[in-house]
């Protein structure tokens, strides 16, 4: 039986991933459209409720997005949240307009606890607003629900047409009561049974597979991290022996990571192979310093070297043509979609060329964030060491080198990272990611009464749910000073180790 559904109508916000994933966490499947999906279609889909998103436009400008006023006389349930209140009421005849003083960033407001949407709540709750327009006017049938010093409607309902909006933001952790509002739209007002878990998703994507590659065979890049692994293990399920594994170690893994893989993954159900790399990653990074080209070459190396290994594989399985990999979320909005600004190019997304010979790209988890992954990645049986790896991305070391990458330098850093994590490892409660960089910094130094002039390693521990913002862990000082005498003692040419103590934003997770 199919799930019950909540569509995403997407008029261009940044959460639009967040929101679904909101609502998958309450136990509810959701689906992200367009903005001018049609009526009819949506009614096809049968959704026991509706979420319009926020986005970057003003109702009045011409050319922005806009919906159909039937959207709101389906008898189904929506919540429009930020743009998507603005639209509600602009398309039911309620009144928008330029707020006097724009609201950023979190606000006090007072809520009617009276309202489905509160229920069970204190009246005084914190929301995250970010807008420049604000609802003066409700449309006639609404009421205000919620109001901030400066925005008299900061929430608005029509309970009798189950019609809810909020000017902020229910769906991030800076409305720490968000989920709870999501959750009674969903099961106060939508009515929810609660029949989503990751076993549907697990079941809908190995159908999906099937649909997309039919009995073609398939390139999967493997790196043996969680994601590229929770991948490898579904393909293996959906279309069994057309699974081919590359596994590509291009001499930027860490301390023995590269035969970890390969134990990991050598009597499972694929094809597995391991390309040894190294000297053709390392002379393409040759004398280049600058990140984002440092993270282009390697995304276009590793389509490189598997469109290489697809030809040697063409005259048992003919023309290889799909690209599998385990993009997740995160991977995609911070490589600059959906007109987002491009933080740094993730690999297997921004990195990737344009003229590469595979013809589709196969990436189940592209919806998904890291810990949903973990939990599909459990459900799928993987081994838990692999499925509570920390995270290493694609580009490996050499975006924790920073400037020039070189062999020497990888191998320094390798040692010194093995340290660290070494130490950390003896942690009950242990950081989400943590690494060590190798920095462009020589610092003066004494060791044995002679003046040193030697590298300085910066460690990074961090605590996060969805890898999108981070916290620095307050590491004990006593197992950061045990790490930093190991180095010193024991990695040659370093003589300071600092440590890292920004979150994400302003700094991000990796150095570069
Ligand atoms: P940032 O540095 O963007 O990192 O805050 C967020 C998370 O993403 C990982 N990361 C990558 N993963 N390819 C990957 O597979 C990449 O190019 C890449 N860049 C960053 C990073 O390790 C952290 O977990």
């Amino acid at each position: 039986m199919e799930n019950q559904l909540v569509i995403v109508l997407d008029f261009g916000g940044q959460y639009k991933e967040l929101i679904a994933r909101r609502v998958r966490e309450c136990g509810v499947a959701s689906l992200i459209k367009a903005g001018d999906t049609s009526v009819s279609e949506l009614r096809k889909l049968a959704p026991i409720g509706l979420i319009l998103t926020g986005g970057p436009d003003s109702v009045y400008r011409d050319g922005a997005p806009r919906c159909e006023r039937e959207l709101f006389e389906l008898g189904i349930p929506v919540l429009g949240i930020c743009y998507g209140m603005q639209l509600m009421a602009y398309t039911l005849g309620g009144t928008v307009e330029p707020c006097a003083v724009s609201e950023y960033g979190r606000q006090k407001m007072t809520v009617d606890t009276r309202s489905p949407l509160f229920a069970g709540l204190e009246t005084s709750q914190i929301g995250l607003m970010s807008h420049t327009d604000q609802v003066t006017q409700p449309p006639r049938g609404f009421t205000a629900i919620a109001a901030t010093d400066t925005c008299d409607v900061a929430a608005m309902s029509d309970e009798g047409r189950g019609l809810y909006a909020t000017q902020f933001h229910p769906e991030v952790e800076n409305t720490p009561n968000g989920s709870l509002m999501l959750n009674s739209f969903l099961y106060a007002v939508c009515r929810a049974a609660g029949d989503y878990n990751i076993s549907d998703y697990h079941t809908r994507m190995v159908r999906e597979i099937r649909e997309q590659v039919g009995e073609s065979h398939v390139l999967l890049g493997l790196s043996g991290g969680v994601d590229s692994s929770v991948c490898a293990a579904l393909l293996a399920e959906a279309i069994p022996g057309h699974v081919h594994a590359i596994f590509v170690d291009h001499g930027l893994m860490r301390l023995d990571e590269g035969d970890e893989v390969e134990a990991a993954f050598k009597n499972r159900k694929l094809h597995f192979v391991r390309v040894n790399a190294e000297t053709r990653f390392l002379d393409k990074l040759a004398g280049v310093v600058e990140p984002e080209q440092k993270r282009k070459i390697i995304g276009e190396e590793f389509i490189r070297v598997f469109e290489d290994e697809a030809k040697k594989l063409y005259d048992e399985f003919g023309e290889i043509k799909f690209l599998a990999q385990g993009t997740i979320y995160p991977d995609v909005v911070e490589s600059g979609a959906n007109k987002s600004a491009t933080i740094k190019s993730h690999h297997n997304v921004g990195g990737l060329p344009e003229d590469m010979s595979f013809k589709e790209l196969v990436e189940p988890l592209r919806g998904l964030f890291k810990d949903e992954v973990r939990a599909l990645g459990r459900e799928l049986k993987l081994p838990r060491a692999l499925v509570e790896r920390q995270p290493f991305p694609g580009p490996g070391l050499a975006i924790r080198v920073i400037g020039e990458v070189t062999k020497e330098k990888c191998d320094t850093l390798r040692v010194a990272d093995a340290i660290f994590r070494e130490e950390v490892a003896r942690l009950r409660r242990k950081p989400d990611q943590y690494f060590a960089v190798l920095t462009d910094t020589r610092s003066v130094g004494v060791m044995g009464d002679f003046r040193t002039y030697g590298l300085t390693i910066a460690l990074r521990a961090v605590k996060t749910s969805d890898f999108m913002t981070c916290e620095y862990m307050p590491l004990p000082h006593a197992l950061l000073g045990r790490a930093s005498s190991r180095i010193v003692n024991n990695v040659r040419g370093v003589s300071r180790v600092v440590y890292d103590v920004t979150g994400k934003p302003p700094a991000t997770v990796e150095w570069e």
